[in-house]
């Protein structure tokens, strides 16, 4: 049985979205699924699939080091095969990156551009017309790690909320697709 761990901050859509392609799996295991922040939503979809849930405060801590050293303390005994950064809105030290062999995020736009945490606003405000999503290997440096897999979109027309839609549809889509390639083949 492989093991996963996701780690989020919000929503939890893309949690539940791997969390419902594993549920029948024999062979991966969502082990843990843990939040910087209290009150995130995804605890409840966690919850609602049995998943154990942790949740670790990053206002606790004084430093990125410091609440990174308690991750990888608290990480550790689950010996993940594979780590699912599902909006896990934290800047991560080497400490946390070094730590884990295998670290996935996904990211709304198509990477290397729009960085950071204001993709989908930057991605819909330029004037291109495709917009993507992309899952790539973590690193310590924001959104650069090697990319695994993109899929792009036709963005010519969409409003706000058909973008952010277009963008999720294929984020729960593409996700649990990599996690499953990743540990399986
Ligand atoms: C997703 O759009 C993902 O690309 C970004 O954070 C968002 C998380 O959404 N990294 P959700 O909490 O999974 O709904």
């Amino acid at each position: 049985m492989k093991k996963i761990v996701i780690l989020f901050s919000g929503n939890g859509t893309n949690l539940e979205a791997i969390a419902e392609a594993v549920q029948e799996s024999k062979e991966i295991e969502i082990v843990c699924a843990l939040s910087n922040k209290a009150n995130a939503y995804g605890i409840e979809r966690a919850k609602k699939f049995g998943i154990k849930t942790e949740i670790l405060e990053h206002k606790n801590f004084n430093s990125r080091e410091e609440y990174d050293k308690a991750l990888v303390a608290t990480l550790n005994p689950y010996n993940p095969d594979l780590i699912v950064l599902a909006g896990f809105m934290r800047i991560l030290t080497p400490i946390f990156v070094d730590a884990f062999e295998n670290i996935i995020n996904i990211h709304p736009s198509l990477l290397p551009l729009f960085k950071g945490s204001n993709a989908i606003e930057q991605s819909f405000n330029s004037d291109m017309q495709v917009a993507g999503v992309t899952v790539h290997q973590v690193t310590s440096e924001l959104d650069a790690g090697k990319i695994l897999a993109q899929e792009c979109f036709n963005s010519n027309g969409l409003n706000w909320e058909e973008f952010n839609a277009k963008i999720k549809d294929i984020e729960h889509r593409i996700y649990p697709r990599v996690v499953k390639q990743l540990l399986l083949g």
